[in-house]
């Protein structure tokens, strides 16, 4: 039963409007919290938070906003740092920009919560990009990682997501703050915009449109797809776990597919008269860009931390997606 008192537990979401954070804030309201959204609306969409009204909104940069709470004398039990330029896509067009972001403001809400009289406990959204062009599979929290160059953009946004571990975890080690990574892999479901380069949801608008569905190389590259709502059920689990702090969590689905089978697959759960047409890298995202053939997660650590169980299957996902999209839910 929801607490309406000043117990209440607080907190605090960064990217609270975007994909995954509007479906973390459902979760936080329905558990009773009291919930503070930063969000700058950059990628994220007031629209998601529709069944958020309880929810306080403070349409502004991290940057902005955390000195103006601090004024405020604001306090939180729990930060959930979800703020980032997302996406290969995005980050292709602005690296510095995006570098800056996922960097600068991980750091400001870090020492944020150190500031803070009892420091709250912290989650920060980092991505399985961070594992570079690791061949492993699965890939574990601690293997060694190996990035392209520096002068190849694209492996900036796995870069800078690393940064944000280091921060997390030596600010851990060297202030207590009780601060642990969540590392996603890829993320699927309702609200998730496909104009950023995102997969599914690509694919799925383009079901419905009836236009070929363009996959990227041929096809042969997997992925494991975790839907939203098990990501956003595992985050508060996480955060509350005792020997959570100061460590990396794979957060995903280890089920793999390839990307020609996920096609396949949206179109035959949209029933839609698409064709599929290969495009090549080179063709989608310029010279020498260079994609991971296999990305699968080990959810051993995961799994022995929160009892973590994916419930949602990839085809309800695809289906939820759908109904989503047809209702004029995604942004073209
Ligand atoms: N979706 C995935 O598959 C996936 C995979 C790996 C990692 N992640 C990570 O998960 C987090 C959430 O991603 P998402 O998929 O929900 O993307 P999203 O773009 O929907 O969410 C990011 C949100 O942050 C906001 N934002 C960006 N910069 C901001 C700033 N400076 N100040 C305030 N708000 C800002 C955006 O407006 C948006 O609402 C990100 O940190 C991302 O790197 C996501």
């Amino acid at each position: 039963m929801p607490d309406s008192g000043a117990n209440r537990r607080h907190s605090l979401v960064t990217g609270g409007a975007g994909f995954i954070g509007s479906h973390l804030v459902e979760r936080l309201l329905a558990r009773g919290d009291r919930v503070t959204i930063v969000d700058d609306l950059s990628t994220g969409q007031r629209d998601n938070l529709e069944a958020c009204a309880q929810a306080r909104f403070i349409e502004a940069d991290v940057k902005d906003a955390l000195p103006s709470l601090a004024a405020e004398r604001e306090t939180f039990d729990e930060i959930y740092h979800l703020a980032a330029a997302v996406g290969v896509q995005l980050v292709l067009d602005d690296p510095a920009a995006a570098i800056e972001v996922n960097v600068g403001r991980t750091s400001e809400v870090l020492r944020y919560a150190l500031d803070q009289h009892k420091p709250p406990h912290v989650l920060i959204a980092s991505s399985s990009e961070a594992y570079g062009k690791g061949t492993r599979t699965p890939f574990h929290e601690d293997d060694d990682v190996v990035f392209g160059p520096t002068s190849v953009a694209r492996w900036s946004y796995g870069y800078s997501k690393a940064l944000d571990e280091f921060l997390a975890i030596s600010l851990h080690r060297s202030k207590g703050l009780p601060a642990v990574v969540a590392r996603f892999f890829n993320t699927v479901g309702p609200r998730q915009l496909g104009s950023y380069g995102m997969v599914l949801p690509r694919f799925v608008q383009a079901a419905i449109a009836s236009e070929p569905l363009r996959v990227f190389g041929d096809g042969s590259q997997s992925r494991c797809f975790c839907d939203v709502r098990d990501v956003a059920g595992a985050l508060p689990k996480l955060i509350a776990t005792p020997t959570a702090p100061g460590r990396v969590f794979n957060v995903g689905s280890d089920r793999e597919i390839s990307i020609l089978e996920l096609a396949k697959l949206v179109i035959r759960v949209t029933a839609s008269s698409s064709e599929i047409e290969t495009v090549s890298f080179e063709r989608a995202f310029g010279p020498g860009f260079e994609d991971l053939p296999r990305r699968v997660p080990d959810l051993t650590r995961l799994r022995e931390a929160i009892d973590f169980a994916p419930t949602i299957s990839l085809e309800q996902t695809v289906a939820d997606v759908a109904q989503f999209c047809a209702a004029g839910g995604i942004a073209p």
